[in-house]
């Protein structure tokens, strides 16, 4: 789909199109029984606001703030670049997914832990088909890649989109987590974010946390050890997004689909690595230059536990939870899915 040639962003993109069109999400999740959906908002929340992460932590490192951030400092189109039309300022697009052909960006660099956001207003109306995602890769050509994803899977107007989660470590993914969330994706900005450091991912919108994947190599489970890119796409995901599949993308009705993205200036706080198998420059053995490395990041607070139970209420689909699936695909349960969730 994404026309080859240029990027070397372009082989993950591929890799990760083709890997993700092969997710079939198991029959036990369409089974599973739908939360109500409710278009209500959060009215206050005492966590932190997301914006401190974007500002210059005591002890940062100099280089890493003297550069001005807009998307082309960090980011390209790997495919299709009059799909990204962006504003003159670098700081706004539109992602525009029709017959021509899908939308997507990618980042120059790799990094080794980090905060990384977009914001962004996913297609209103019948959005059935569409998938949007935001999420960090390794190279996805590699058996052992690492990943950490965002996808939205559009839906019928009036029905909700829902947020999938999944995280690849090493290679071995099939960590799928559906949340049909509190308020409607494609009604306005929301900053949707990826953590990761040394303790754990940390998934989430805006300041909620709706997601956590720990670090359990104390444990004896592998944890990401490779440098990572950050992405960013509108594509068709007909054989299995919308409703299991049974819905598909439709063009002529439908499109083109839309979505906004902007906040790109503070997208990216993350490590930059050389080389995606050399991190060893992100691994700090002292005390780490980076906010993200530092408390109150490398537990949960008490209220981030709070929001993490409170969010439970809007999970639709949870691998650990999915029993028939394992023996059904001649897997074992993921080894997290046994121990303490966070
Ligand atoms: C990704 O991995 C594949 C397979 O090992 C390799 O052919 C390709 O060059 C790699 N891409 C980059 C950008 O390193
Ligand atoms: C983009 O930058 C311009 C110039 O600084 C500013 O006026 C505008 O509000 C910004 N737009 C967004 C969406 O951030
Ligand atoms: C779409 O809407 C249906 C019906 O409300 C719901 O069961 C499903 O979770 C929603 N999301 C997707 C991706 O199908
Ligand atoms: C939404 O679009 C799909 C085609 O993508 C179509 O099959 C479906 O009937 C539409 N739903 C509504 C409620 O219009
Ligand atoms: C699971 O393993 C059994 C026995 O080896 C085999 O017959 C079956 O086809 C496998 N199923 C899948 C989905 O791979």
């Amino acid at each position: 789909m994404a026309r080859s040639g240029n990027a070397a962003v372009t082989l993950t993109l591929v890799a990760f199109l083709c890997v993700a069109s092969l997710l079939v999400v198991s029959e036990a999740a369409l089974r599973a029984s739908v939360a109500p959906f409710e278009r209500r908002s959060l009215e206050r929340n005492t966590w932190q606001n997301p914006q401190v992460y974007s500002q210059k932590c005591p002890g940062d490192p100099d280089w890493y703030w003297t550069k001005p951030k807009n998307f082309w400092n960090l980011y390209k189109s790997y495919c299709n670049p009059q799909h990204l039309p962006l504003n003159r300022y670098g700081n706004y697009s539109e992602m525009i997914l029709n017959q021509q052909g899908i939308s997507g960006f990618g980042s120059y660099s790799q990094y080794f832990t980090g905060r990384f956001t977009v914001k962004a207003k996913l297609p209103p109306g019948n959005s059935s088909g569409t998938v949007f995602a935001f999420y960090t890769s390794s190279n996805g050509s590699k058996p052992d890649h690492d990943e950490i994803d965002i996808e939205f899977l559009g839906n019928e107007t009036g029905k909700p989109i829902t947020m999938q989660t999944n995280v690849f470590v090493n290679g071995m993914g099939n960590r799928e987590m559906r949340h049909n969330l509190w308020f409607d994706p494609s009604d306005g900005y929301h900053e949707y974010f990826i953590q990761w450091n040394s303790a754990m991912v940390l998934i989430g919108v805006d300041s909620i946390p709706i997601r956590v994947f720990m670090n359990n190599e104390a444990h004896g489970l592998p944890y990401f050890n490779k440098g990572q890119g950050v992405f960013c796409s509108l594509w068709d995901g007909s054989k299995w997004a919308t409703q299991g599949g049974r819905i598909h993308i439709d063009y002529e009705l439908n499109g083109p689909f839309i979505t906004q993205v902007t906040g790109f200036g503070r997208s990216i706080n993350g490590c930059r690595v050389q080389s995606e198998r050399n991190v060893l420059g992100c691994q700090y053995p002292g005390p780490t230059p980076f906010c993200w490395e530092r408390p109150p990041h490398l537990r949960l607070t008490r209220n981030q536990k709070h929001l993490l139970r409170w969010v439970d209420q809007f999970c639709v689909y949870d691998y650990c939870k999915d029993n028939l699936r394992w023996p059904r695909e001649n897997m074992t349960k993921p080894a997290e899915c046994n121990m303490i969730p966070y």
